[in-house]
């Protein structure tokens, strides 16, 4: 295939990095990350191969969810620096050949906004409506609580004005009546401002939430919400033919598919959807040691549109959920992974990062990254996976992972000048801190992470079989053993992962093909006349091959 033709779609091809400006690099020495200490780091971002950073709410907050309770969707908190700031920064990353998208958190704002406060003042404030009242609370109050540990119920009174208002998540996060049709001009105008400032696009947060009509009286003669996601994606496309939007939607698959629309099998809604069952099936796979949980996912999983992709991650800012699977196989992922009820969160989820939860072990830690690069989909990493960054379960609940970080072995990382006490958080310590973790010194060490992490990304983009072909998933003898191939314009990629500790012996059958070139290592593998190749894998094997001949 010709690459130049994957630049329309650049997404289907792109490595995005997640990051939280508070939390990636000081540059004024005062102890908080801003816009100017990422734009200063920059080009460790260029070096990795990130092609797109995805940046984490940096508006205005009284901060009481980590940004995700915003005030003002068209400032930048100041704690992070100015919008003269989040400029030469877009510049800088654009100049670096990188795109920028940014989260749009618009299902609900903090209760401290000034369109909340004038809500709630009385019941005939003019923005009373942008917000979603009821006199009193629905029978299923208690139902769908995403933070069970703060809140018991989605419905909280407001004692001025008597009655109760909506909020999916904290009691301090109402949730916008995205039915009013000012607050969709208000949402719309926050997309255009940060689109003209240069953002190619958004992460959708809560999607399903952010849309949903369920719990208003007047449900039933509301337009129908996925119109209006629609709608929200024709606005993005006549502003900017190549923004997109990447929608955090962790439902069912079958659910999921409903998000990126149709209109005529092309896609209207939502550019990608984040893979949340794929993910939490591989790691069913590597705690069983077994590659069943997630090739049934993949084969599962629906082809999206034709315009449409899957975004896949391992790791993101949130509790790792464990959601989709049952309660035994969730109890599997948790005593191979986070045994400790410190280490969960909610029930359903772990607060760690990959390395801890893999002991360390760098060949099974590389592999989960080789997976994340040669599975279908377009690879989302977390800051710091790249490094091998480990948690700290002193820090209270999601922000175990959100930790500052590691530039260099330094008491201060090097992330900041000022004293750690005056970091956002704490530091991670003992053997995945940044003594022993740091880019600094994965930069100079070939065998480090950070270089395989480089190397991938590399194959990853020169092998566009794995973003634009069909994939399948083959037979390969063992049940330890996941093997898939993707096809493109007659080329072949073929795809092997040894998921246990034990040496295996892999046979699988590819049509068409003579040779086969390794991609992540030197050598050539013959095939037989009959189609069969044989793969002597070690434990924890990565295989990536191109066929030839
Ligand atoms: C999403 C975010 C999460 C945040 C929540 C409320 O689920 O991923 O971090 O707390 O929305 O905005």
């Amino acid at each position: 295939m010709d690459l130049t033709q994957t630049s329309d779609l650049w997404w289907k091809t792109a490595v995005i990095y997640c990051l939280d400006v508070e939390t990636f690099a000081d540059g004024n020495g005062d102890g908080c990350g801003d816009f100017v200490g990422l734009t200063q780091r920059i080009d460790h971002l260029n070096r990795l191969g990130v092609t797109c950073i995805w940046l984490m709410p940096f508006f205005p907050s009284p901060d009481r969810d980590d940004g995700y309770d915003i005030i003002d969707f068209n400032n930048v908190d100041p704690r992070l620096g100015t919008l003269g700031d989040f400029v030469e920064f877009i510049r800088t990353a654009h100049d670096r050949g990188m795109r920028v998208i940014a989260d749009l958190v618009v299902n609900h704002t903090s209760d401290k906004h000034p369109w909340f406060e004038e809500a709630r003042s009385s019941r005939e404030s003019p923005k009373r409506d942008w917000y979603v009242w009821r006199d009193e609370p629905p029978p299923d109050a208690e139902k769908g609580v995403v933070f069970p540990d703060k809140e018991k119920s989605l419905w909280t009174r407001d004692d001025k004005t008597g009655q109760y208002y909506l909020h999916r998540f904290y009691k301090h996060q109402p949730d916008l009546n995205v039915a009013n049709p000012q607050v969709r001009d208000e949402i719309a105008k926050t997309m255009g401002f940060w689109m003209e400032l240069g953002l190619s696009g958004f992460r959708v947060d809560a999607v399903p939430f952010l849309i949903e009509t369920t719990g208003q009286d007047d449900a039933a003669e509301l337009p129908e919400p996925h119109d209006y996601l629609a709608d929200l994606r024709a606005f993005l496309t006549r502003r900017n033919g190549e923004a997109i939007l990447l929608g955090e939607v962790n439902l069912p698959y079958p659910d999921t598919m409903r998000f990126f629309g149709s209109s005529d099998g092309v896609g209207d809604e939502l550019t990608m959807c984040f893979d949340f069952i794929g993910m939490q099936r591989m790691y069913l796979s590597l705690a069983r040691r077994d590659a069943e949980p997630l090739a049934s996912a993949l084969q599962e999983r629906p082809e999206p549109p034709r315009d449409a992709h899957w975004a896949t991650f391992v790791r993101n800012h949130d509790e790792l959920t464990l959601d989709k699977l049952s309660e035994s196989q969730r109890q599997e992922v948790f005593d191979a992974f986070g045994p400790d009820p410190d280490m969960q969160l909610f029930g359903r989820g772990l607060r760690r990062r990959v390395p801890p939860m893999l002991g360390g072990d760098m060949q099974r830690i590389r592999q989960v990254y080789s997976l994340l690069f040669s599975l279908p989909g377009t690879p989302v990493l977390f800051y710091g996976e790249e490094i091998g960054m480990g948690e700290n379960l002193e820090v209270e609940g999601r922000l175990a992972v959100r930790t500052p970080m590691q530039w260099t072995s330094g008491p201060d990382a090097g992330f900041s000048t000022a004293d750690p006490s005056s970091f956002p958080g704490p530091l991670v310590e003992g053997d995945f801190g940044p003594q022993n973790v740091n880019v600094e010194g994965e930069r100079r060490d070939p065998d480090s992470l950070l270089c395989w992490m480089r190397m991938l990304i590399e194959r990853y983009r020169e092998c566009p079989e794995l973003a634009w072909g069909d994939y399948e998933i083959l037979d390969a003898g063992h049940r330890a053993v996941l093997a898939h191939s993707c096809r493109l314009d007659g080329s072949t990629i073929l795809v092997v992962h040894n998921l246990c500790d034990e040496p295996v012996d892999a046979t699988l059958t590819l049509d068409g093909a003579t040779e086969l070139t390794e991609l992540l290592r030197d050598g050539t593998v013959k095939v037989g006349t009959d189609g069969k190749v044989q793969l002597s894998l070690e434990p924890y094997d990565c295989r990536w091959l191109r066929a030839t001949g």
